[in-house]
């Protein structure tokens, strides 16, 4: 018998459970474009529900849900302005831009942590006839780049309450707003009151095999619905991805907790400071990066290399107490070396 690959690249690449797979065999199903398909339609309703907004639409990725996101805050030759390391501008393609004309403009945070003061120094009027106006802030929570870390809530409260008068909207990438929830205790209702669009994924810790929802006020969200046909993620009997997705919310939410003690466990094996695993990553840092990744591939433990000094592994749905033990001792091993 072979020894099953641990997998720690990303928490995307788990696969659908059996239980997932059965709910997704009996969706009921509909022509989602023509707004038919009951389950898409319950799980928009449902999510909307969770974090408080009026609507919400069914997207195929989390990118297409942040990108459509800000366009619906942000007009053609307007900025955003967030985080130098955020998801939506460094592995999203420069879809903002060359999509749809947004400019986006960064700063360098701790970490990725969100640091409201220094955003709102950045912003620049709207209605002043040679400066690009900011029209939106976009948080990512938890953060890719910052190893998993939860944002502080005084800053995130900090950050909308201050973006009320100044006319900014503030665009939340809650991709994996569900695992900074189960490690905060902040409610998602919470989370989604401070932001005036959130996209959230399911294919991600939720262990969906495809989907993100887009949550906001009706209007923006009819608006949304017709960038998500220009741009062809208009889907027909997406039901059956729904299903997934109202499954993993049913089953799949409150277990995100096991996947946290294992990422600490990996990480107190490995030496990696405790205090910098908030949620499911685990972060190595100085270390020979390339060396370390194929060397741990070649025994079946797969990591993601992030430069050439930095080695990130995601606990997930399919990284059992056994994996974990077997990419510590492998892991452990090389860096030993
Ligand atoms: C923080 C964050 N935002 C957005 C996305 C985009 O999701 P997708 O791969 O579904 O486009 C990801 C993907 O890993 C992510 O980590």
């Amino acid at each position: 018998m072979t020894t099953p690959l641990v997998d720690l690249r990303s928490d995307t690449v788990t696969r659908p459970t059996p239980g997932m797979r059965a709910a997704m065999a009996d969706a009921e199903v509909g022509d989602d474009v023509y707004g038919e398909d009951p389950l898409v339609n319950a799980l928009e309703e449902r999510v909307a529900a969770l974090f408080g907004h009026e609507a919400a639409l069914f997207v195929p990725s989390g990118t297409m849900g942040n990108q459509i996101g800000m366009r619906l805050v942000c007009q053609p030759g307007q900025e955003v302005i967030g985080d130098a390391d955020a998801h939506v501008v460094t592995y999203e393609m420069g879809a903002a831009a060359a999509v749809f004309g947004l400019s986006t403009r960064t700063v360098v945070g701790p970490g990725g942590l969100l640091d409201a003061d220094q955003l709102i120094a950045q912003v620049r009027p709207k209605g002043d006839w040679h400066l690009t106006a900011t029209a939106a802030v976009a948080v990512e929570n938890t953060h890719n780049r910052g190893g998993g870390r939860v944002q502080p809530l005084a800053e995130l409260e900090a950050l909308f309450t201050w973006s009320r008068d100044a006319d900014v909207a503030v665009h939340l990438d809650g991709a994996r707003i569900w695992n900074a929830h189960v490690a905060s205790g902040v409610s998602l209702e919470t989370y989604g009151r401070l932001a005036d669009t959130a996209s959230v994924c399911l294919s991600k810790g939720l262990g969906a095999p495809v989907g993100s929802v887009l949550v906001s006020s009706a209007e923006r969200i009819g608006e949304g619905r017709l960038w998500r046909k220009r741009l062809g993620g208009g889907m027909r009997q997406a039901g059956v991805l729904a299903a997934a997705g109202l499954y993993a919310l049913d089953h799949h939410l409150d277990r995100l907790a096991d996947d946290h003690a294992r990422a600490r466990a990996l990480a107190d094996r490995l030496g990696v400071d405790p205090a910098t695993v908030h949620t499911n990553m685990v972060v190595l840092d100085g270390v020979p990066a390339p060396m370390v990744a194929a060397a741990a591939k070649a025994e079946g433990v797969l990591v993601s290399q992030v430069s050439p000094t930095r080695i990130r592994m995601l606990t997930h749905l399919d990284v059992d107490d056994a994996a974990v033990e077997r990419a510590a001792s492998v892991v452990g091993e090389l860096l030993r070396r």
